[in-house]
């Protein structure tokens, strides 16, 4: 899951240093985006190197105090991230440098049944051994279990478990996959985890899909290192309009609906290559090129089979779109999802028109209009660190930072000042971390119109 270090000391300074610097509350919209990154650029005082962690741990007080203070008031656009983020990394920093206790991190069934090695790396993550091994339950070192929603069941769990264990309760699914598809209640979780851990951006170890930050470094570094000509060039060998490659013909409800949205702008006058699963007659596109196929043309539908479920945007979108290197046309989230975590001016959304025929002809005139198409791919010459979420742990490696009681990423959390203020960033909770209501969080008031939609 994680990629290996070359050279440890660099990564950290460059992972650490630049952390933070985006939270959720500044990609709200691109104004405040193009606002926040302009002032960033004008605050000098970054070290050049991470020689050694500063120790004042007064400084670290006040910035970590002020940074909640802000982010409580709703200041969080217009924060001085600067000086508080600076403080932050070089506190991890010297918290991940000074780990000393390795901790066991149980995933209790492999995920559909397939299991991944995952290795995390010390220098981001803490020290932590993942494993799916039952017989390590008893072990002191045992930290969190980890229970993938799908193989989940509540007479399965250990018989005994001990308080300082955390308990994590994970889906990469969205809430009508499980209570349209699998029938799951979730009703006998109350109280049963610690911790979520999803794709939603309010859960408590975040799990996307990927991040904007990750596909624009993975696509830099496979790149020529000129990310204009890179564009340039992709630009260029793009020979037809629209692809849609889709294998859930109807599951969902979401599914069928956007089979209909499909057929109804073909209707429209919109040339639709359609590919995969629910097309057989039509040309192929195996698994292995499907990037390839999809880089020749301008457009990629990455429609979700799942309508406003909050923070659901899928690989569809971070690596068969922008990996692809289409300009994605979206249907799923809500376009403020959306916003929240893609790089800015990157998508065209669907809920944007009123009207289909509106959405067509757009089509048509980026088609025709070769500046205004290229507008949407801009960012394929930005910074990984202008993207959002840039420097968010995610995954394991924020559930390993927990467990050595780092909690900074809480930061990035939508939610931060109501769900977080008891939990220091740094050290751990003084009281228990308990999801009361699984039911509740996953298909409550926020899933109120992803399940409406039934
Ligand atoms: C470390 O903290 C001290 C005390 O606040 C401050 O004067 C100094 O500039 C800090 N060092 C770095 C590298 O930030
Ligand atoms: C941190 O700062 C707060 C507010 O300024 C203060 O009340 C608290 O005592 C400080 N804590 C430490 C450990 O210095
Ligand atoms: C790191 O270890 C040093 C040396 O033992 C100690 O002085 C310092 O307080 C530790 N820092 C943290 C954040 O635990
Ligand atoms: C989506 O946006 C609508 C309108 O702004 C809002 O009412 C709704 O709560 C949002 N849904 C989600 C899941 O965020
Ligand atoms: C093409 O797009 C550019 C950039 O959006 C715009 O300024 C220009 O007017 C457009 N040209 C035509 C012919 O619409
Ligand atoms: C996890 O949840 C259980 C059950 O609610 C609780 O007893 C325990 O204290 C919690 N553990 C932690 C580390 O918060």
């Amino acid at each position: 899951m994680e990629k290996p270090v070359t050279s440890k000391t660099l990564v950290v300074f460059i992972i650490l240093a630049t952390t933070f610097l985006y939270i959720y509350h500044n990609y709200r919209s691109t104004e405040n985006f193009t606002k926040f990154h302009k002032k960033q650029h004008a605050t000098s005082g970054w070290p050049k190197k991470l020689t050694s962690p500063n120790n004042s741990k007064n400084q670290l007080n006040d910035t970590r105090t002020s940074a909640r203070t802000e982010l409580e008031q709703g200041k969080s656009a217009k924060l001085d991230l600067m000086q508080t983020l600076v403080g932050l990394s070089q506190k991890v920093h010297e918290v991940l440098f000074n780990v000393t206790e390795q901790y066991n991190i149980i995933i209790w069934e492999p995920p559909f049944g397939a299991k991944s090695t995952n290795h995390l790396d010390q220098s981001k993550c803490g020290a932590c051994d993942v494993s799916y091994d039952k017989a390590k339950v008893k072990d002191l070192a045992t930290k969190a279990i980890v229970y993938h929603f799908n193989e989940l069941r509540l007479n399965k769990m250990p018989q005994t478990r001990r308080s300082d264990q955390y308990y994590v309760w994970w889906s990469m699914e969205g809430p009508p996959a499980l209570r349209e598809l699998r029938g799951m209640k979730l009703s006998e979780y109350d109280n049963v985890f610690n911790l979520t851990m999803t794709y939603r951006q309010d859960s408590d170890i975040y799990n996307p899909y990927s991040t904007a930050a990750d596909v624009l470094q993975n696509i830099q570094s496979s790149g020529s290192g000129d990310p204009n000509k890179d564009l340039d060039q992709l630009i260029s060998k793009k020979n037809a309009m629209v692809i849609w490659i889709v294998s859930n013909c109807g599951a969902t409800k979401g599914a069928q609906t956007r089979m209909k949205l499909v057929q109804d702008l073909i209707n429209a006058g919109l040339p639709v290559d359609r590919r995969g699963g629910c097309f057989p007659k039509n040309k192929p596109a195996p698994r292995g090129q499907q990037l390839e196929i999809i880089s020749e043309f301008k457009f990629y539908f990455a429609f979700e089979n799942s309508y406003h479920c909050l923070d659901y945007v899928t690989e569809k979108l971070f690596v068969n779109a922008f990996k692809g290197g289409a300009v994605p046309v979206v249907f799923g989230a809500n376009k403020s999802d959306y916003q929240a975590v893609v790089p800015p001016n990157s998508c065209i959304y669907v809920d944007d028109f009123t009207n289909l025929q509106n959405l067509v002809n757009y089509l048509k005139y980026l088609d025709k209009n070769a500046t205004a198409y290229k507008e949407y791919m801009k960012w394929r010459t930005m910074k990984p660190e202008e993207m959002p979420n840039y420097g968010r742990s995610t995954k394991l490696c924020q559930l390993c930072r927990v467990l050595h009681g780092i909690n900074v990423d809480n930061l990035f959390n939508p939610f931060y000042s109501e769900k977080y203020s008891s939990i220091p960033l740094f050290g751990h909770s003084s009281t228990p971390r308990v999801v009361t209501s699984l039911r509740e969080w996953f298909y409550g008031p926020l899933s109120k119109d992803c399940l409406a939609n039934y």
